[in-house]
């Protein structure tokens, strides 16, 4: 789906402010900016300041994406962990590894570790973790398989696009699982699952909005 005005409308009155000239050195600029890959390319995959891999964690060591990013069922966003979470074990665990020096700084110092963000919407687009978590849609269905994401850190795997959400929106009986799989990596549709997610539906009166206004607000 094309564009039809940059990530971050909220720029927009900028473009009033200028001249023609201005304003067209500005659009340039904002096309070039907005549109560059760190807003909108599926693939994104900023470096993190510590070599943290979800592969290990996540998928080797199977932590529930939970114990990390607690707040995920009851708040709209989902948190990154404080840097006590990360000494719950590494205070005991790899001591001297010259891979959590930050981590250990950070703990030292009292100051969190600056975790890059992957995801962002426009702040003109609203979204809720909570919402989507307690109806049955997986961390994995919009994150990928992030289990199997190592240390170069989580990448995008998704578009995030309006036309990517309202796919869902207008048929969740393809998409959807049971709750306490939320979390689950690889996880394998029963073949009757959508006769189940169509059962669900109507059951927990489950209606995800395809109106402006719900998302634009
Ligand atoms: C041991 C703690 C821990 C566990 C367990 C964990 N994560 Fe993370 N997660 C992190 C940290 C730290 C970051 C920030 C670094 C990064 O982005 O690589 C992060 C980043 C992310 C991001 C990117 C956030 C952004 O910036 O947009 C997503 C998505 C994510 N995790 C999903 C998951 C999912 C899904 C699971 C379960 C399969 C999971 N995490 C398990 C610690 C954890
Ligand atoms: C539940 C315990 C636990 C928690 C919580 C935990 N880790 Fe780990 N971490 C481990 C274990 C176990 C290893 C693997 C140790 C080994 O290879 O023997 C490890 C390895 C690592 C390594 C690689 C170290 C090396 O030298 O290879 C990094 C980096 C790391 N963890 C970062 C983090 C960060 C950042 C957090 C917090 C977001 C975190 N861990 C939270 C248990 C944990
Ligand atoms: C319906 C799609 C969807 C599902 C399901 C989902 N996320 Fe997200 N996630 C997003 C979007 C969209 C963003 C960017 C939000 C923003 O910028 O406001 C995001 C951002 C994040 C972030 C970065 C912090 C934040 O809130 O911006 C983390 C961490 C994260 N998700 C973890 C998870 C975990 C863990 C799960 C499963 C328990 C999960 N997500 C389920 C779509 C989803
Ligand atoms: C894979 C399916 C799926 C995807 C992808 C998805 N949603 Fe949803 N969404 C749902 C379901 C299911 C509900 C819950 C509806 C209910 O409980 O009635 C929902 C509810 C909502 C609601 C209403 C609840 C609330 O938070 O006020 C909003 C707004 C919303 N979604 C926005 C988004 C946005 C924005 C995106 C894309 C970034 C997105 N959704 C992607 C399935 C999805
Ligand atoms: C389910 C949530 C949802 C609904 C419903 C929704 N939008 Fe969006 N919309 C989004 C998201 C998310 C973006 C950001 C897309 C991106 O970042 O690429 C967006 C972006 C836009 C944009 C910017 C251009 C673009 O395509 O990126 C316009 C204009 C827009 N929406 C108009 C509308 C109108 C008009 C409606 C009603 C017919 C509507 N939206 C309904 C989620 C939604």
């Amino acid at each position: 789906m094309p564009q039809i005005f940059p990530k971050k409308a909220n720029a927009l009155p900028l473009l009033s402010i200028g001249g023609a000239l201005v304003g067209g050195v500005l659009l340039i600029f904002l096309v070039w900016y907005y549109f560059s890959p760190e807003f909108t390319v599926v693939g994104y995959q900023p470096e993190q300041p510590v070599p943290y891999s979800h592969q290990l964690h996540a998928g080797q060591l199977g932590m529930d994406c939970r114990y990390c990013h607690n707040w995920v069922e009851n708040s709209k966003h989902a948190n990154v962990p404080p840097t006590q979470t990360c000494m719950n074990c590494h205070n005991q665990i790899k001591t001297q590894s010259p891979k959590l020096v930050e981590v250990r700084e950070s703990w030292a110092k009292d100051q969190p570790i600056e975790w890059v963000k992957v995801h962002h919407l426009p702040d003109y687009a609203h979204f809720s973790h909570a919402a989507h978590v307690k109806s049955g849609v997986g961390c994995e269905t919009c994150h990928g398989r992030i289990d199997k994401m190592g240390e170069e850190g989580v990448y995008q795997a998704e578009p995030l696009s309006m036309g990517w959400c309202l796919e869902c929106h207008r048929q969740p009986e393809l998409y959807l699982r049971p709750n306490e799989e939320v979390t689950t990596m690889g996880y394998v549709q029963p073949a009757d699952f959508v006769d189940r997610n169509l059962e669900r539906i109507r059951a927990e009166g489950i209606q995800p909005p395809t109106n402006c206004s719900a998302c634009h607000y």
